[in-house]
Formats: C-alpha cells, sequence, structure tokens
C-alpha cells in the first residue's frame, strides 16, 4: 500500500511520489554500514563506472546533488562574470542558481507551449556576444531536444550542459541523455526513478574535465581519503585549488548501484502507470503529456495534466486543493523562476515576459506518479479527478 509518511485515517494518502526501496537496497546499505567505510570509496568508484557504462559515457562523476553537477559543469565550461547561459525559465530554481553561484547571468528564454521545453527559436533569439552556454531542462523527463541545441551550440562555439534531473534514462534517435551535451547532470533526489535519499552524476566525454570535477568536488585535494588510507599507500595530500564539499558517499553509491539494476523494472512499471493515466484521463477535459516524436523515448519522471478554467471549470489550485483534501497528493512543477520575488527583482523580469512558461506555471499538475505505486492508487486519482470535474459530490 501506497500509505507513504502522512498516512492519514480514512482512505490510504497516495503520495505524490516515494522512493521506491525493497530488500535488494536494505543489504546494500547494511553492508555499507558493516563494511566500516561510509564515505566516497569503492562504491562510488563501481557506481560511477556502472552508470557510465549504462549511459554510453565515457565518464561519470558521482556528487551530492544535481545542483553540485550543475555548478561544477558551468564551471569547466570556463564561465565568468559577465557569461550569459540561455536556460528556460520553467525550470526548478537549482538550474538558475547553479548559473548565479558560478559567476555567470542566466538569461532566460521562453519554452514549447506542447513541451514545456525549452524552445529553440527562443534560445536563438536569446543568444548575444556573451551567451557561453545552452543550458536546456529535460523537463519531466521530455529531453528537451538535445540533438538541436547541440547543432546550435556547435554553430555558435558554444557549450551545452543539460539539466537532466528528471531525467535518468531517455535517448533521442537512439543516442541516450547523457551522451550528447558536454555534460548532463542527473538527480538521484528522493522522488526521482533513481534515488539515493540526495546525490546526483555529471556524464562527460572529457576525462580532463571529469578529473577536474572530482577533485573539485573535495576540497580541492589532490588524493581522496580513499586513496590516502589504503594499506601502505603515501598519506600525504597538496591542496590544488579552493573546492567544494560536493562528493557523494559510499552508502549513497550502494543505493544508486542497487537501484540502477532495477532501473529498467521501475521504468517499466512507470510506463504502466503512464499508460493507465493516459487511458484514463483521455475522456476528461484536461490537458495530457505531449506525445513524443518517433524514436524518442521519455524518462517519465512526472505525469503532468494542464488544469485550464475555460475547459473544465476549475482553477489548478482549486482542483489540487481538492485532491489534497480527497488524499491524493500532488505537485506543481514549476511556478516559473521570473514569477518568484528573487528572480523577478533581480533580473527586472515580470508575468507576460514568457507566456508559454506562464501557462505551465498556471495549469500544470504532477499527479501521484512513482515506481512503487500500485496501478489502483492510478484508478483512484482519475475516479477523484472525474467526479470532482463533473461536479458530483
Ligand atoms: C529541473 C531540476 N533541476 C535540478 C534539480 C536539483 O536536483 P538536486 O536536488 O539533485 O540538486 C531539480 C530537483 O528536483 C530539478 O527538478
Amino acid at each position: 500500500m501506497s500509505t507513504g509518511p502522512r498516512a492519514q485515517t480514512g482512505p490510504a494518502f497516495v503520495p505524490l511520489a516515494r522512493p521506491d526501496m525493497g530488500e535488494a537496497e536494505l543489504s546494500a546499505v547494511a553492508e555499507v554500514l558493516a563494511s566500516g567505510w561510509l564515505t566516497t570509496g569503492p562504491r562510488v568508484k563501481a557506481f560511477e563506472a556502472a552508470f557510465a557504462q549504462h549511459v554510453g559515457a565515457p565518464e561519470a562523476v558521482a556528487l551530492n546533488s544535481c545542483t553540485a553537477g550543475l555548478h561544477l559543469a558551468l564551471l569547466a565550461c570556463g564561465v565568468a562574470p559577465g557569461d550569459e547561459v540561455v536556460t528556460p525559465p520553467l525550470t526548478f530554481c537549482a538550474t538558475a542558481n547553479a548559473i548565479l553561484h558560478a559567476g555567470a547571468t542566466p538569461v532566460f528564454a521562453d519554452v514549447d507551449r506542447d513541451t514545456g521545453t525549452l524552445s529553440i527559436a527562443a534560445a536563438t533569439a536569446a543568444l548575444t556576444p556573451r551567451t557561453r552556454v545552452l543550458l536546456p531542462v529535460h523537463h519531466a523527463g521530455r529531453p528537451a531536444d538535445p540533438l538541436a541545441f547541440r547543432a546550435l551550440a556547435d554553430g555558435h562555439g558554444l557549450r551545452v550542459v543539460e539539466d537532466a534531473a528528471h531525467c535518468v534514462d531517455a535517448s533521442v534517435d537512439g543516442q541516450r541523455i547523457g551522451t550528447i551535451a558536454d555534460f548532463t547532470a542527473f538527480s538521484f533526489y528522493s522522488t526521482k526513478n533513481l534515488a539515493t535519499g540526495e546525490g546526483g552524476m555529471v556524464t562527460t566525454a572529457s576525462a580532463d574535465d571529469a578529473d577536474w570535477m572530482r577533485v573539485a568536488a573535495l576540497h580541492g585535494l589532490s588524493r581522496d581519503a580513499w586513496a590516502r588510507y589504503a594499506p601502505g599507500a603515501p598519506a600525504q595530500y597538496d591542496v590544488v585549488m579552493a573546492g567544494f564539499k560536493y562528493n557523494m558517499m559510499d552508502l549513497q553509491a550502494a543505493l544508486g548501484l542497487a537501484q540502477l539494476a532495477r532501473l529498467a523494472e521501475m521504468q517499466a512499471h512507470r510506463a504502466r502507470l503512464w499508460d493507465r493515466y493516459e487511458s484514463g484521463l483521455r475522456a476528461l477535459p484536461l490537458g495530457r503529456p505531449a506525445p513524443m516524436p518517433a524514436g524518442w523515448t521519455h524518462a517519465r519522471h512526472l505525469y503532468t495534466v494542464m488544469v485550464e478554467p475555460d475547459r473544465c471549470g476549475w482553477t489548478r489550485d482549486a482542483l489540487q486543493a481538492a485532491l489534497g483534501r480527497e488524499g491524493i497528493g500532488t505537485s506543481v512543477h514549476f511556478r516559473a523562476l521570473h514569477l518568484h520575488s528573487y528572480y523577478a527583482q533581480r533580473f527586472s523580469l515580470a508575468r507576460g515576459m514568457f507566456p508559454n512558461a506562464e501557462h505551465h506555471s498556471d495549469h500544470a499538475l504532477s499527479l501521484p506518479f512513482w515506481s512503487g505505486m500500485p496501478l489502483a492508487d492510478a484508478d483512484r486519482v482519475v475516479e477523484t479527478i472525474a467526479r470532482l470535474l463533473s461536479g458530483r459530490a
């Protein structure tokens, strides 16, 4: 049963998302606890190798979050004050915060109305002589046309960093997400398709950049603790840069390895749930996820509907509140960044500037969707929405 942590009396609470952890994850963590080595060590190395192989990328660097990955990737691109990074306003604040922390300026360009991913036309129009990096976001798990952004970047001498927080398992025309951009940052946050509690990974084709990121992620030390504490190993290290504390622990990597081994099975369940929602919601006056181009796969991180008052008679916020009263957890991905006070004030942004992002910001509602969720819970979500929209008590 998907009771979730906020179980209440009456029908069980259906959470928006829940980590899908089983016996394999429990014993993997128990093994690490018994091993005497909790932090960055052999399991991180093994997880990096397994993830790189899964994606088909030459290098994968494990970190404590996708946010850290975006930050280090931008630094590895060499961005500096005055440089601009083009990104969509329809994203989590981590995307734009990382650009600011790397010392560059986020330049927002609108998304496509149907897909919610960065519009190639809007991104092209946002280019200036100061643009250094394109940072598209694979919104909800739908690839943001990575081959088109690669071509745009190559044509203008730019780098591409992809925010693949939602996109751990997707491809376009046979090329997997994680192999197209200069850097691709994945998230293993608790709600993600592959979860380690907190965690992230950056894939890249550059061994030099991967080595630089591993050093930058651990204070700038020339040798990590695992390398120093091995029997007979030299104990000395040198500080070669002012680095960060962005390393992943072996505890997290053990979870990651167990989850990666189950990813195909977990993704197959997400596909079943997705189909259940698609067939259940087809007859209702709601927008559903845009169809995918032939040859593309969707990572199916979020199942999001559009609740438009002139179509269904409900505002998104009213439907979200009513579902909450029925014991159904939902979320908004995302309130567009230019509508948040910090970004609005700092960059003089206002409603009306990115109408497609605002359309999603105002109408999108993400429904319960996680790989351990019973199909019967999806049926209950569909039945509850149908009853609410029809005005029945
Ligand atoms: C689009 C997007 N980018 C980046 C992040 C940051 O990921 P993390 O929590 O692993 O730093 C998130 C987190 O949910 C996200 O949704």
